[in-house]
């Protein structure tokens, strides 16, 4: 089988640049959960499901169908035919797409799809569960971190209009119910390294993790 490299770890701490930055180093594919459930998240808005009713985000999530591509330089989704890439970034998708993701069935139908692409590997696969449920097999796995500052940081750099502050009261939000949800919570797979990113740049993350995958 083909290397699997798992990328976990909370938002803004660089899954993102240097699972792409690796996948294209080494002409790997590349597969953005996030985006996937993301995805699901944008849809469920787009119906009108009250994403707080657990029950009815379980009873829909079957029907929209979902589609990633997995090449590093063009990171793409679809919704039942929709390129989605925009939307699934914007304010409204975020703050509702953790409630989404903690939904046992969610997870149950994403795992399912990200095992489906993942098939024989050659392939960075970045999120929150990779090295312990998607793909406890990798043959690589990184947990990504930095400080809450750094992170928030970063993000507010690429989103305009929005402060630091506001960055990182909304990422504290998330990374509190990615950790604590009772399915697959944030946390680091066992035989995986721990990188805190704060102090590098992106270029000096992307050496290290390839200097493990060529260990
Ligand atoms: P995540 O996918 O974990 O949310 P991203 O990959 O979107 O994170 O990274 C957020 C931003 O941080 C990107 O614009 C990236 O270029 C920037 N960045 C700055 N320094 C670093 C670093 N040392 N490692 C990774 N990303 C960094
Ligand atoms: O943009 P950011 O890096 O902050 O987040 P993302 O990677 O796009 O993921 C968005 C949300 O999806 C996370 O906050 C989690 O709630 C959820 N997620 C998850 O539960 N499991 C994954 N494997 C990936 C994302």
């Amino acid at each position: 089988a083909g290397l699997v490299v798992a990328m976990d770890g909370p938002s803004g701490s660089g899954k993102s640049s240097v699972s792409r930055g690796v996948a294209r180093a080494l002409g790997l594919r590349y597969l953005d959960t996030g985006a996937m459930y993301r995805a699901m998240t944008w849809w469920m808005l787009r119906q009108g499901v009250d994403v707080a009713d657990a029950a009815a985000v379980a009873a829909r999530c079957g029907e929209p169908a979902l589609v990633s591509g997995t090449d590093p330089d063009a990171p793409a989704i679809h919704v039942d035919g929709v390129d989605v890439a925009g939307p699934i970034r914007q304010a409204d998708v975020t703050g509702a797409v953790s409630a989404v993701a903690a939904v046992p069935e969610v997870r149950r139908r994403l795992v399912a799809l990200q095992r489906e692409i993942v098939g024989d590997g050659d392939i960075v696969v970045e999120g929150r569960d990779i090295g312990t449920v998607v793909c406890p097999d990798a043959g690589v796995k990184v947990y990504l971190t930095a400080s809450a500052e750094a992170r928030a940081r970063r993000r507010s750099a690429e989103v305009t209009g929005s402060t630091v502050e506001a960055q990182q009261a909304d990422m504290a939000r998330r990374d509190t119910l990615d950790s604590t949800r009772t399915t697959d919570p944030l946390s680091m797979a066992a035989g995986a390294v721990e990188l805190d990113t704060t102090e590098l740049t992106l270029d000096e993350v992307i050496a290290e993790v390839l200097r493990l995958v060529k260990e």
